[in-house]
């Protein structure tokens, strides 16, 4: 299994508390340093990042090393039984390197070259770039791969972004002759070549897409954001051949990020693929909490979902890399996360599968951007603050959980994302331009299963469907031959399978399925879906479902019924009284198809009807109303149960057996209150 298993069976196991660490902007400041180390324990914290933008002090010109001060920094929080991960310093370089090898900066999509600064920004291409960081990294790996304290690699920072350099075109013409087995004609037959006359014939005439060059061509849009991905991952790979090299047992991981607004997750690069790469899935979340354009429990939900697909990546518990216990300072509205919020919002990470609870950053900067950032230590510098006391209480809390370390959780359920029809639909020229919303649409479908705790894997096509109940595939457009077979297989042993609207469309070269839907989609679901009509957001239609009316908006399908059982049809519109909601029969499995954008009260109903039919359950029943959540990590010998308030009001919540309350140690049953955002956790031992 994974590297961290290795780790934390190997020694005790312990939930990490701390974060990232920036010494580096404090070296003139002993008195600071010093502090930071008593700090660090009155806050409970075990664990820091260190190195992340360090390269300018480690290296502050060409062959110039200073590692002195991260000797004396690992060595003293060493000294306090903490933990070390450290980073590979590649997110952002130093000046003298960007000007003595231009060949590392990047080049934008209009194909200008960009100046040095900021961060996160060089070319994945770049041979000397490549050099740099191995060298680096190498003396990283050698000066500290045995020093006991370190505890796992942390490579570079956020990767993201895309270079159009000259350097990466080649690289890009190289990738794809490879994909095409260097026979252009299967690349034009792939992009739908002759469509506005746009046949190459020779690898040096593609380009990259760009605003001012070629981006009509989809297939070409779709390769490009693979290429990226692979670029990146080997960019990734080059970096870590000395850390495997050197500390074969250390393991691996980098910090992945979510969409800010809808804390959908990071568009730009496939981290499926990226997480097979990785000994350790970690992320950096930062949900707006107490917003003003949603409840707190439906960013709950969003967050569950997301950490939901990032745990289900390796199937194992992820690291909560970055956080904030306050606020941060990028957010259009900065605001301080209300009392409470920071200890419920942790234990929901934890409850999830992280075995961490990691902040940036340590210590507040003085000056620059990040100066406001929310950190452990304030400007103030003092541990007697609100933001200081909660960060130790949620110390005091991890200290309890060390049994959860490395648990999984069991789903029957499980919810299909992917990177691939994401970019691939946002591409479409057609639809709605607003209103496909695709991971917000998978958010939707998850919300059910959230608000009845009834835990869901989100998983990937590459992964298997062979252990789910439950399999939901919504707005699958891009859909290979594969995956479709897979699919098939999944029913036919017995799997209940629902697809939506806007599904089966494209195959994974962005080429539509030609002679209608596909064959054996039309065979396991009955039905052959014949248009999509997509609404003006001011449009409503209704479905009538089992006898209850259900509004729909933004799209609805026409469907000729083949051998399906209609489970709902449409009341208004050229296509009134037709199926909207149909399921079938197929072999030892069933497969749904809803024709429409159906709303929460529908999925509540529709997803209701399934969890009876199916015998699905929560890990531990507990009765409560909406915004609040119940998730269970299983321990060798007990059930932790985690019962988290999201709402600003009380909440009343039955509970079904008794347990103990892992705070107080007492005995709860029945009947107990939560206040406004409060988490209790409580034990259940296990019955082997
Ligand atoms: C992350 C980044 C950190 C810090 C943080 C602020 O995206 O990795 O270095 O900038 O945001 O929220």
């Amino acid at each position: 299994m994974s590297h961290l298993k290795k780790t934390y069976t190997t020694e005790a196991k312990f939930m990490l508390h701390g974060g990232d660490y920036n010494p580096d902007q404090w070296l003139d400041r002993p008195d600071i340093l010093a502090d930071d180390i008593t700090f660090m324990q009155l806050a409970n914290t075990n664990t820091f990042s260190l190195g992340i933008f360090a390269w300018s002090t480690l290296e502050p010109e060409e062959g110039v090393y200073q590692f002195d001060w991260l000797d004396k920094v690992i060595n003293d929080i060493h000294q306090i039984d903490g933990r070390v991960i450290l980073a590979t310093p590649s997110g952002a370089r130093p000046a003298w390197m960007s000007q003595k090898y231009p060949d590392v900066l990047r080049v934008n999509a209009s194909r200008v070259k960009q100046l040095h600064g900021a961060r996160h920004n060089h070319c994945f291409t770049s041979e000397v770039y490549r050099e740099q960081t191995q060298k680096m990294n190498r003396l990283l790996a050698e000066r500290y791969g045995s020093h006991p304290a370190l505890l796992m690699w942390h490579i570079s920072n956020e990767y993201g972004g895309e270079c159009h350099c000259e350097n990466c075109q080649n690289a890009f013409r190289s990738w794809l002759k490879e994909k095409y087995n260097h026979d252009i004609k299967q690349l034009n037959d792939a992009w739908w070549g002759p469509f506005w006359s746009h046949t190459f014939n020779d690898w040096s005439q593609v380009e990259s897409p760009s605003p001012i060059g070629e981006n009509a061509v989809h297939g070409l849009n779709l390769d490009w954001r693979r290429f990226v991905t692979d670029q990146t991952i080997s960019f990734f790979e080059n970096e870590i051949v000395p850390l495997k090299d050197l500390t074969p047992n250390i393991p691996i991981t980098t910090n992945f990020m979510a969409e800010t607004h809808d804390l959908i997750p990071f568009q730009s690069l496939d981290y499926s693929k990226f997480a097979q790469h990785l000994d350790v899935i970690s992320w950096d979340a930062y949900p707006a909490w107490h917003n003003d354009w949603e409840s707190t429990a439906d960013l709950a939900m969003k967050v569950g979902f997301i950490n939901d697909l990032y745990r289900s990546l390796k199937q194992q518990p992820f690291l909560l890399m970055e956080s904030t216990p306050s606020a941060v300072n990028w957010h259009n509205v900065n605001k301080a996360k209300r009392p409470g919020m920071h200890l419920l919002s942790s234990m929901q990470m934890v409850a999830h599968g992280s075995d961490s609870i990691l902040y940036f950053q340590w210590r507040k900067s003085r000056g620059s951007s990040e100066k406001f950032h929310g950190a452990v230590v304030d400007h103030d510098n003092s541990t007697h603050n609100r933001v200081f006391q909660e960060v130790a209480e949620v110390g005091t809390t991890l200290q309890q959980l060390s049994d959860v370390v490395g648990t999984n959780r069991p789903a029957d359920v499980a919810i299909l994302y992917d990177w691939e029809n994401n970019w691939a639909l946002n591409d479409a020229q057609g639809f709605g331009r607003a209103t496909k919303c695709y991971p917000q649409t998978l958010q939707q479908h998850y919300r059910t299963f959230w608000e009845r705790d009834i835990p869901v894997d989100v998983i990937t096509k590459e992964q298997d469907f062979s252990s789910y109940k439950l399999l939901i595939i919504p707005m699958l457009y891009l859909v290979s031959e594969e995956t479709i077979s897979r699919l098939k297989s999944f029913v036919a042993g017995g799997g209940t399978l629902v697809m939506t609207y806007i599904s089966g469309i494209v195959n994974e070269y962005d080429l539509t399925y030609m002679g209608g839907w596909h064959q054996d989609l039309q065979e396991i679901f009955g039905i052959k879906p014949l248009e999509t009509d997509t609404l003006y957001p001011s449009d409503r239609n209704r479905v009538n479902y089992r006898g209850q009316i259900y509004e729909l908006k933004d799209y609805a399908t026409v469907i000729e019924n083949q051998s399906a059982r209609t489970e709902g049809f449409y009341q208004e519109d050229f296509y009134a009284q037709t199926p909207a909601v149909t399921s079938s029969q197929y072999k030892q499995g069933k497969a749904y198809y809803i024709g429409a954008r159906l709303q929460d009260d529908f999925h509540r109903d529709f997803y209701q009807t399934l969890i009876d039919e199916l015998s699905l359950a929560p890990a531990f029943v507990v009765q409560h109303g909406r915004g609040v959540s119940v998730q269970v990590r299983q321990a060798e010998e007990k059930n932790y149960i985690f019962l988290m308030n999201f709402t600003e009001e009380e909440q009343q919540v039955t509970l079904k057996a008794a347990v103990k309350d892992m705070a107080t140690e007492e005995e709860l049953k029945g009947n107990i209150t939560l206040a406004k955002y409060e988490v209790k956790i409580v034990e259940k031992r296990k019955v082997h």
